[in-house]
């Protein structure tokens, strides 16, 4: 089913010029993005996004994180977008992630995993992190030359 899926590069990530690499891995399995930008969050939006994990012991430390530097917001689609983009960054600590996944191969701790992406496990994740990020008006429509290529 083609979905839309929110991936974020995190301020770990943009500091260590990682974004084209992510960008790059993302383009060339197939997947189509709709949407970009690069911004520094505030708090609001911050605790917005990580609401889930307010009452966790690290989440004071998850979002000074995440506000500290410049992050790179997308939208990308494609045919199950979000489990497609979970299995190529894998596991949240870097310790359990895959060669050949982003975290798997740029990451060492699990408070600076260079990437976030939307849980395929959380109904509705997806749909809901790409609001908190941006409007309808910011996502953009159109075919990629090669789909007739990518898909059946
Ligand atoms: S995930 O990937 O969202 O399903 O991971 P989850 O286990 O729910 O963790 C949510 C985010 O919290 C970060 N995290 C931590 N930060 C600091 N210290 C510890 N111990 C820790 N455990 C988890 C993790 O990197 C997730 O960040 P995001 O931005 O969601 O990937």
């Amino acid at each position: 089913m083609t979905e839309r899926t929110f991936v974020m590069v995190k301020p770990d990530g943009v500091h260590r010029g990682l974004v084209g690499e992510t960008i790059s891995r993302l383009e060339a399995r197939g997947l189509k993005l709709v949407a970009a930008d690069v911004r520094q969050l505030d708090e609001e939006t911050a605790g917005e996004h990580y609401a889930e994990h307010v009452d966790k012991p690290f989440y004071d430390d998850l979002v000074s994180f995440i506000t500290s530097g410049p992050v790179v917001p997308m939208v990308w689609e494609g045919a199950d977008a979000t489990r497609q983009v979970r299995a190529m960054i894998g596991e949240t600590d870097p310790l359990d992630a895959a060669s050949g996944t982003v975290r798997g191969d740029f990451a060492l701790d699990i408070s600076r995993n260079v990437i976030h992406a939307s849980d395929h496990e959380d109904e509705g994740a997806n749909e809901r992190e790409i609001s908190i990020f941006f409007d309808d008006d910011q996502l953009t429509s159109y075919e990629r030359l090669d789909e007739t290529w990518l898909y059946e």
